[in-house]
């Protein structure tokens, strides 16, 4: 059967002037969703920064920590060469990177200063002062440079004291072979309690090298990396989880160990491949639900993968997602604020610094939006390098909510054991200065800055609060 068309063929006028009006209902449409998500982002925006103001953000004390402070490294004039060595290696060091990587340069004191500068802990604890000096040599309270590289910080409420973890580098700095990268064999993973996050004392090696069995994951010839522990209320259990590898990291591991006290001993337990892909540079955060994930660079570092772990944290489950594909990130250190999840990552350069970005999202499971570089201050090298450091873990200030520690790595090739810890103020604060790739432009999340910091401290006494 036929259907009569009840309508008559529209003009060709008639139509043109149809689809125009029908084009601007749509286009009007469009202009008022826009002006309305924006006014909706902007007043969601001051709200949150009210909420933010009100919890005491901006109190200000917190305020010098927001502080921007420049640095003014000047270059050092070029260094008198033999003619010879000119035509042997006619490139000579023309960049801060290359002066910083440079064991030999003339401003080597100005990212590794020497002891003679380093701080006297007892003497600033005693002002009540606290003060942290990014990149000095940091002393723990028997006087001895703190072994913790690449570590994490774990808050244990049942003792009220941190616990820093962290890789104990005390050995010679070589290379495995010529295009191997530098190491130190494995000696374990060094533990320090502390209740102020300033003194420290040494509670001694958690976890320590296999010296023996040469099949063993932690025999001293192995690497063992990024070791990060959390509680588990479950069980009352501490769970720490590590990067295990050989020396060309072409095994690419995660290990688990489990103590019963924060100060160990751990029994380790087994390695793995999570997922059954490759894990090296990696991390784990405890949700405020008590579910943990286990963060990981992998295929090759050029994705980042993320899952949660069994009830007793002592394995993953089969759920597992990507994030950052194709963006060749390593050194994740994840937090939480105002129920949105931030990580900081690093570019994948070895042991030279390189740019640090951060990255978003509502679900810890993706998707994950990167917001660009959040590094304050300095100078542009300082900025392009996180300030010649890496990201291992970033630590909420207790009683100052969108406040963190930034934790990083200043890493020392030549000589590993004499990588220095760069912990600056973290501030998630302001809006985004970087559009997100799928909101139409308008922020979405709140900025994350690190501030750099000659010297500074926690804007209050820590006695006070302890
Ligand atoms: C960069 C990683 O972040 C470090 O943990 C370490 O594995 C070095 N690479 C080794 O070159």
């Amino acid at each position: 059967m036929r259907i009569k068309n009840k309508y008559k063929k529209p003009t060709a006028l008639g139509c043109n002037a149809g689809s125009r009006s029908s084009l601007a209902v749509v286009l009007w449409s469009l202009v008022g969703c826009l002006i309305f998500l924006h006014l909706f982002t902007l007043v969601h925006h001051t709200d949150v920064q009210n909420k933010e103001m009100h919890m005491g953000i901006h109190h200000p004390l917190l305020l010098q920590l927001e502080e921007v402070e420049e640095e003014n490294i000047q270059m050092p004039p070029p260094r008198k060469r033999s003619p010879r060595a000119v035509k042997r290696k006619p490139k000579r060091p023309t960049t801060l990177i290359d002066e910083f990587l440079d064991e030999s340069s003339q401003i080597r004191h100005i990212f590794f200063p020497g002891m003679k500068t380093a701080i006297d802990p007892m003497k600033d604890a005693g002002n009540n002062s606290f003060y942290y000096y990014p990149g000095k040599i940091w002393l723990d309270t028997d006087g001895n440079p703190i072994q913790a590289h690449g570590g994490g910080i774990l808050y244990d409420d049942r003792s009220r004291t941190y616990y820093w973890y962290g890789e104990y580098k005390d050995g010679p700095t070589y290379h495995a072979h010529k295009k191997g990268a530098a190491r130190v064999d494995i000696i374990g993973v060094g533990c320090y309690s502390s209740k102020d996050l300033w003194t420290w004392k040494n509670e001694g090696i958690v976890l320590a090298a296999e010296e023996k069995n040469e099949t063993h994951d932690l025999h001293k010839s192995n690497v063992l990396e990024r070791p990060k522990v959390i509680y588990n209320d479950k069980t009352g259990k501490y769970v720490m989880w590590m990067h295990i590898d050989d020396v060309n990291y072409t095994k690419a591991l995660v290990g688990v160990a489990v103590s019963d006290y924060p100060t160990g001993p751990f029994d380790y337990l087994y390695s793995k491949r999570p997922h059954g892909f490759e894990s090296r540079d990696m991390t784990i955060f405890k949700d405020d639900n008590g579910v943990a994930y286990l963060i990981y660079s992998s295929e090759d570092n050029s994705e980042l993968h993320i899952g949660p772990l069994n009830g007793d944290y002592l394995d993953v489950t089969s759920e597992v997602s990507r994030m950052l594909a194709g963006q060749h990130r390593e050194a994740p250190a994840l937090f939480k604020h105002g129920g949105t999840y931030y990580m900081i990552t690093s570019g994948c350069t070895g042991w030279a610094p390189n740019e640090a970005l951060v990255h978003a999202a509502e679900s810890i499971l993706g998707p994950w939006e990167t917001m660009g570089n959040p590094c304050i201050g300095g100078n542009k090298i300082f900025r392009q390098t996180t300030f010649f450091a890496q990201s291992t873990f970033v630590l909420p200030l207790p009683n100052l909510p969108g406040s963190f520690i930034f934790v990083a790595d200043r890493w020392n090739p030549a000589d590993l054991r004499d990588s220095r810890y760069v912990w600056l103020p973290l501030i998630v604060g302001g809006a985004a200065d970087q559009p997100l790739e799928y909101n139409f432009g308008f922020p979405l999340w709140s900025r994350v800055s690190i501030y750099w910091h000659k010297r500074w401290r926690v804007p209050y006494r820590w006695s006070d609060k302890y």
